[in-house]
């Protein structure tokens, strides 16, 4: 294959036929949701060594790879992907990211891609304008920006959520920069809070120790009354609180923390609030499911995955802020080559970032956006809500399945109950439905109950399919029992 437009179109209609076959029977249910072989066997099937040491891939030979590399992904077109909480991409978004690819432009500094950079100041304030922080006319409307809050797209929720822990400790301890972290400083924050606050906390120096759990319910669900307790004996201990962070929606059972709550309990004691709704901050788009974030706008910071539930590929999530001065005191960096004095055309978001090379991910959001609209958007989000609650009725209903708590978001937990409540069978069930690989489901534990956990990204999945997987998990069960 020779480095040059003819070539690159012959190879492009060859991939694209190969993915267009491969999105058609995906989303026709056709074949397994997965097939795992064994790691060397793949790598050889694919002649990985051969082509690494030879070269000379032809369109022809790429298309001839593609036949052996599809068939053993994980596909996540397929009504039966029910599984973990990342996004089914939406066409549009692919289409993105194979134009990033070509072009390429890591536009962190605004000569280094001034378009994908106005497409991401324009979505940031899009977000912005979801939870109440954007104070300008139009999105575009850059003037207006002193006014309102900030942002920035991040690889991934858990840089995300890095950026706002480092936000936070900037409010409360600016010379944290150059003197390192004090060691007075700790988190409060849901005792399910995803791991990565925890990591984040670690990697600020501050000592997994720093993170003080509050009590959450049976179904992860933060208690603010315990945040009263939690906080007086930080205080005892003559510890200064740098953040107090809440889940919308905790990641096993996809239910929210009651946000307003807690928003309150920090304006009256003076704290930072982070909510981490790397999954559930999705539900701002639709009308009616905005109300499990209420009270948002009484947070510094949010975490916003867009590879969740804004139907966009990985990795891209957003952090905002109420106050955008946040994003100039976050981070405090010389680097002669990028760090200077410019006429300023656009904005560099390069100081804003962990991320020095950062690729022009808010053109996968833009994209899906500009396909579906806000209005489609948000029935997208109100589809898999709903349905997850009807299936939740359906597993509910059975005799032979238990499905303790009512859904929110699209997240749902549920034992199969016939052989008892058994974690170690829970978790032999899951791992046998994932092996033959005709439904791909996961597993959580919640207060150390294990449950099989779906996930309901794929708007192709249905009651019928559901009952289908019903139907796997009984019969792998019973295969389980007799062994
Ligand atoms: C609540 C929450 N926060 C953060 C993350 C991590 O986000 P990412 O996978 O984008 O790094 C997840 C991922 O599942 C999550 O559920």
């Amino acid at each position: 294959m020779q480095n040059n437009p003819q070539d690159f179109r012959a190879v492009a209609d060859i991939v694209t036929e190969k993915l267009q076959t491969y999105l058609g029977e995906s989303q026709a249910g056709k074949g397994k949701v997965l097939v795992q072989k064994p790691i060397a066997e793949l790598a050889q099937s694919m002649q990985l060594e051969k082509w690494i040491r030879e070269g000379g891939f032809t369109p022809q030979t790429a298309g001839e790879f593609l036949d052996v590399y599809l068939p053993n992904t994980q596909h996540m077109h397929h009504p039966h992907y029910i599984g973990h909480q990342v996004s089914v991409p939406h066409v549009a978004s692919s289409m993105a990211d194979f134009v990033h690819g070509v072009i390429n432009n890591p536009m962190a500094i605004y000569e280094m891609g001034p378009a994908g950079s106005a497409v991401e100041h324009v979505i940031i304030n899009w977000m912005l304008e979801k939870v109440g922080w954007f104070k300008g006319e139009h999105l575009g409307d850059f003037q207006k920006a002193a006014n309102s809050g900030g942002g920035v797209l991040t690889h991934g929720g858990s840089v995300a959520n890095l950026t706002a822990l480092l936000a936070a400790r900037a409010a409360i301890a600016p010379e944290s920069w150059m003197e390192g972290t004090p060691n007075d400083l700790v988190v409060l924050g849901s005792e399910v809070a995803h791991y990565c606050i925890a990591r984040s906390i670690s990697m600020m120096g501050m000592g997994r120790n720093a993170f003080r759990p509050v009590a959450v319910n049976d179904w992860e669900v933060l208690k603010p009354e315990d945040l009263i307790p939690a906080y007086q004996s930080a205080k005892d201990e003559g510890k200064r609180v740098m953040a107090v962070v809440a889940n919308a929606c905790a990641t096993a059972t996809g239910l929210y923390d009651p946000i307003d709550e807690i928003g309150h309990f920090c304006e009256e004691n003076g704290l930072w609030f982070h909510v981490d709704g790397a999954h559930g901050a999705s539900a701002l788009v639709s009308p009616n499911q905005k109300h499990y974030l209420k009270g948002v706008e009484r947070a510094n910071s949010l975490v916003w995955d867009t590879h969740k539930m804004l139907r966009t590929s990985t990795l891209s999530a957003a952090v905002l802020f109420k106050n955008h001065k946040t994003l100039s005191t976050t981070f405090q960096q010389k680097g002669s080559y990028l760090f200077y004095e410019k006429e300023a055309i656009g904005f560099d978001i390069i100081t804003h970032t962990v991320e020095c090379t950062k690729a022009a991910i808010a053109t996968k959001l833009f994209w899906v956006l500009a396909a579906e609209g806000e209005k489609g958007m948000a029935q997208f989000i109100d589809n898999q809500y709903d349905n997850t609650k009807k299936f939740r009725q359906i597993i509910y209903e059975h005799p032979d399945f238990d499905c303790p708590y009512e859904t929110e978001a699209n997240i749902v937990c549920f034992l199969y109950t016939k052989f008892g409540n058994d974690n170690v069978f829970q978790l032999a069930l899951q791992n046998e439905v994932v092996k033959r690989g005709n439904f791909y489901i996961t597993s959580s534990e919640v207060r150390g109950v294990r449950y099989l956990r779906l996930t309901v990204m794929n708007p192709l999945t249905t009651e019928t399919h559901i009952k289908g997987m019903m139907k796997e998990v009984i019969a792998v069960a019973a295969d389980l029992q007799q062994q």
